[in-house]
């Protein structure tokens, strides 16, 4: 009885500390693990980039270039790492989530300013690259990183997956 109340014990203390070794390498799990108000921001940039998308095919359909600069320009500001984060909320983004996410995020960021300069130079070819750009970053960021989310995408392959 003694003996199988140690191997009890012992085999939890494995448990634990396996599960602590996986939470701690596990930054996929990263935006779950964000603080409210940190999550709460994120959101509200990816609500607004979600209509800025669904606007700017409006103002391009009507060939309202200046419109679709003005959107991208808005895009490009919704940018969470400019936002006015606390250090310590900078900290927390970089320490929670993986370098990938960030330099996807950047990325994404960058293309809207590109698609802005697009737009203000009335450049068509180049506005309908750099939104396509745009438009493959939100699929290919939330499958790699908002699953919980966005669950379809688990039972997708994992071929299309964002590799770097
Ligand atoms: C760099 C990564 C990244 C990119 C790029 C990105 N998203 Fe997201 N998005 C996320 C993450 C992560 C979540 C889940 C946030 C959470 O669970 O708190 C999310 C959530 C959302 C949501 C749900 C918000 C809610 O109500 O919970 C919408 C809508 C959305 N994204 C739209 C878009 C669109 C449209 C694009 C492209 C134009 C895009 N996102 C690009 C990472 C990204």
């Amino acid at each position: 009885m003694k003996h199988n109340l140690s191997s009890t014990i012992l085999t939890s203390v494995l448990i634990f500390l396996t599960c602590s070794a996986t939470i701690t390498n596990a930054k996929d799990v990263g935006v779950e693990s964000l603080s409210i108000e940190v999550r709460e921001i994120l959101t509200k940039e990816m609500l607004a980039i979600d209509s800025a998308m669904k606007e700017i095919v409006s103002a391009n359909s009507s060939g309202d270039t200046e419109k679709v600069a003005l959107i991208a320009r808005q895009i490009k500001e919704s940018f969470i790492l400019k936002q006015g984060l606390t250090k310590h909320q900078k900290h927390e983004l970089h320490s929670k989530l993986s370098s990938d996410f960030i330099s996807q995020d950047k990325a994404f960021h960058y293309m809207a300013g590109m698609l802005e300069h697009a737009a203000t130079n009335n450049k068509p070819e180049l506005i309908g690259f750099y939104f396509l750009k745009l438009f493959e970053a939100c699929s290919s960021c939330h499958q790699a990183y908002a699953k919980h989310r966005f669950t379809k995408f688990s039972n997708q392959s994992k071929v299309n997956e964002h590799t770097h």
